[in-house]
């Protein structure tokens, strides 16, 4: 027995879950995930997947994700990034909903089905219709060999590493990584950037693994605030643009671990519902980093504190005008608005994570939840 113990802490390398080892391999996952692909100072960007395919994604007129759980958030922000980048018009699917709606597919149509597994019964099923109806599947997983990987036309693995916490973290990150760089490697054969955002944004990915170790360093502070709001039985998240996908992974992350119900909204859709729910007991998580959305975010901000809301902003670093509005605040450093949900979401896993832990949760496998859903 007290072998099985000294494995089991190899294995979680020091730390005191699965999850929060993964929550502190990101700086290298992503950059295990952008390794070989981009190198800025030499102008390269290139994934071999892609390289075959690249007329069908330069012709592509449209482009179909599939996805579940956290993939699928994965998903909303390459939404945005290819429609920004590409200009190429998107889809984001829950696989589940897709496979059984009798779907418009063309074989025009690049499928991108993202899986952590490379397992998920509905996101298989899903890009079989797809292809037999002769659209192109292109797929992001992480799991080599996996049944989603081998039904794929072509695709681009995450270099995560396994995942073993059943909510998911690294590959998370490595995902949006992965999405992010063919969103900018399709871009530049569409012609569709221009050349200095292009660049700009090829150093910025390969700052990023240094980002997000700087955002680690918040752990401390943002256990803190899990000990003040452990005990509350609802939470919102709210955030816009780039920002809106990562409010909804930060909500799923709590409900998911720590039982606390939880939810994320595009800040501007409060309005039409959740202000209903805002009073001195409600926590809500704003994403509120500078970006072209932020005076919106802030008037948000603001709508949230004349209903007494409990506000704790994420903010880039230096900011100086919600302090003052919020009662916690956590700075993350500063990065291109369409790169900043890699660095965005890593407070979120840590306050989900120690939340959880203060409430006595298994954390690594929480109740009903599993890995990986291979029965519809
Ligand atoms: C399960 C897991 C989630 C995961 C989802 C999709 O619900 O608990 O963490 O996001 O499946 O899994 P996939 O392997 O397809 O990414």
């Amino acid at each position: 027995q007290k072998l099985e113990l000294k494995l089991d802490a190899i294995e979680k390398g020091g730390y005191e879950h699965f999850m929060l080892k993964e929550i502190f391999e990101q700086p290298r996952s992503i950059m295990d995930s952008m390794r070989g692909r981009l190198i800025a100072d030499q102008n390269h960007l290139m994934m071999g997947g892609i390289r075959e395919y690249a007329n069908k994604f330069v012709a592509a007129d449209r482009i179909l994700i599939v996805a579940c759980g956290t993939s699928w958030h994965a998903g909303l922000v390459a939404e945005y990034l290819f429609e920004e980048f590409a200009r190429i018009p998107v889809e984001v699917e829950y696989a589940s909903e897709f496979r059984y709606r009798n779907p418009v597919i063309r074989e025009s149509d690049i499928v991108i089905a993202i899986s952590q597994s490379g397992e998920t019964a509905d996101t298989l099923a899903a890009i079989e219709l797809a292809k037999s109806k002769g659209a192109t599947i292109f797929g992001v997983c992480n799991v080599v060999g996996s049944s989603i990987a081998r039904a794929s036309d072509a695709g681009a693995y995450t270099h995560a590493g396994p995942e073993i916490g059943v909510a998911s973290t690294k590959a998370f990150t490595a995902q949006v990584t992965v999405l992010t760089l063919m969103a900018l490697m399709v871009a530049e054969k569409r012609g569709t950037m221009e050349n200095s955002r292009l660049r700009q944004l090829m150093v910025e990915m390969e700052n990023i693994p240094a980002k997000v170790e700087q955002a680690l360093k918040l752990d401390a502070k943002i256990q803190h605030i899990a000990d003040v709001f452990k005990d509350v039985p609802n939470f919102l998240y709210l955030g816009r643009g780039y920002n809106f996908p990562v409010a909804l992974e930060g909500a799923l992350k709590l409900k998911e671990i720590s039982y606390i119900h939880a939810e994320g909204y595009p800040a501007a859709e409060m309005k039409h519902g959740p202000i209903a729910l805002i009073d001195e007991n409600m926590p809500v998580v704003v994403i509120a980093t500078k970006d072209s959305s932020y005076e919106k975010i802030v008037s948000n901000i603001q709508e949230v504190k004349a209903r007494k809301g409990r506000i704790i902003a994420i903010v880039t670093e230096g900011d100086d005008v919600i302090p003052d509005m919020a009662e916690f605040v956590i700075e993350v450093p500063a990065a291109d608005e369409a790169l900043v949900p890699l660095i965005s979401v890593i407070p979120l896993q840590l306050l989900s994570y120690h939340i959880a832990v203060m409430r006595g949760c298994n954390v690594d496998q929480p109740r009903n939840l599993a890995k990986s859903v291979t029965v519809e």
